[in-house]
């Protein structure tokens, strides 16, 4: 029998060469991944920030992840993402990304479809993946941290009051630019999708159950990882040509086409974030944020955001 020791370290390497072969982008080790039976857990935390922010970083490590997870030489059939941040499961993207002088290792063109931006082709990417994807959500989910999830095949979430998912775009004078209200339209309807995104209110989880912007909840994280650990191996006994197969056509009927996401999606926020209210409003955001710190602007979004438009909530009554 190999020692506990042995095992791990052969694990520790097989990583490694697993990483130095394959990863096409730097790695910054914010997805830890393991698998058994067919069922890969990819668990994101960014500890390069408090808000678990989807940054290069995250992009890098989901682009190579995603890579792997194309090949057809991989015995995965489900992939369960979580959060390492119990308080965020994606915060937003890093605003960054809309100022003027930003740097990032990634290009900003995907090379492999010079026609979207690198954020954009990576979620039209996952939102194709031959596995069953499913996001197990403990934290905030906002900006493209909501649109991730809706590139997912399912969402699970618990009761937890942390929960809070929202496209906050349209206060910053921008829109969902990887066409995350486009497929919550399919989910929850054309008007709870223009109340909910051009507000950029928060919802909270047992609402989100209602509407079917996430598929259940649960008391407790323990709950929902039974429910879900359960359903991702019942998903992974059967054969892969058959839950890609029907992936392919749900994908056909219930997601937005890859012309208008990037037609109507994204060229829309490429020009947005060029207008000086979305640069002014971007610069206030990220100093009262302390650069997208934890903190109650990050927590509290959906109501915190009316002092970055200096009226209070009962102004807003009156
Ligand atoms: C699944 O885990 C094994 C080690 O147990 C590893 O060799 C393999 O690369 C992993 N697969 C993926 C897609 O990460
Ligand atoms: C702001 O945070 C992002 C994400 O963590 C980081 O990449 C960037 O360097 C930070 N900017 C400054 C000015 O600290
Ligand atoms: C996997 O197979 C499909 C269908 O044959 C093919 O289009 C695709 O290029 C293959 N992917 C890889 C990474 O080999
Ligand atoms: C996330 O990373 C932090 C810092 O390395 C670590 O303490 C924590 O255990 C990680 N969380 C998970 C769920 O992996
Ligand atoms: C998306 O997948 C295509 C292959 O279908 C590849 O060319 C492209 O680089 C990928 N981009 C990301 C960010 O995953
Ligand atoms: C998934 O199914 C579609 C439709 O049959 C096919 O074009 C594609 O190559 C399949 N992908 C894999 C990885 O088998
Ligand atoms: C709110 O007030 C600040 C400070 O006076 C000002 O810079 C900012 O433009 C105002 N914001 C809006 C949206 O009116």
């Amino acid at each position: 029998m190999i020692s506990p020791f042995l095992g791990r370290l052969g694990f520790t390497l097989l990583f490694a060469l697993q990483l130095a072969f394959a990863a096409r982008y730097p790695s910054f080790g914010t997805v830890q991944t393991t698998n058994s039976s067919g069922v890969l857990n990819a668990v994101i935390n960014n500890t390069a920030s408090s808000t678990n922010l989807f940054d290069y970083r995250v992009q890098a490590d989901l682009a190579n992840l995603v890579e792997t997870l194309q090949a057809n030489d991989t015995d995965i059939r489900v992939v369960l993402f979580s959060s390492g941040n119990k308080e965020f499961f994606i915060a937003h993207i890093d605003v960054d990304f809309f100022l003027p002088g930003y740097e990032s290792p990634l290009p900003f063109f995907d090379p492999g479809f010079p026609d979207m931006t690198f954020p954009t082709a990576l979620l039209w990417n996952i939102s194709q993946l031959p596995q069953a994807t499913i996001a197990m959500v403990e934290g905030r989910a906002r900006g493209i941290g909501n649109e991730f999830l809706m590139s997912c095949d399912m969402r699970f979430s618990t009761t937890s009051p942390s929960v809070l998912l929202a496209q906050l775009e349209t206060s910053f004078g921008l829109n969902p630019g990887g066409g995350g209200a486009m497929y919550l339209s399919n989910l929850i309807g054309r008007g709870r999708t223009l109340e909910y995104v051009l507000s950029a209110t928060d919802i909270d989880a047992v609402t989100a159950e209602k509407y079917g912007w996430i598929n259940r909840v649960f008391d407790n994280s323990a709950a929902m990882k039974e429910y879900v650990h359960t359903l991702a191996r019942r998903i992974a006994l059967f054969p892969p040509a058959g839950i890609n197969g029907t992936k392919f056509g749900v994908n056909a009927v219930s997601r937005p086409s890859r012309e208008v996401i990037v037609q109507k999606a994204m060229a829309v926020i490429d020009m947005l974030a060029a207008s000086p209210a979305t640069q002014a409003y971007a610069a206030r955001f990220l100093k009262a944020t302390n650069n997208q710190s934890i903190g109650e602007l990050e927590l509290d979004y959906g109501q915190a955001l009316l002092a970055l438009y200096n009226v209070t909530e009962e102004e807003l009554k009156n």
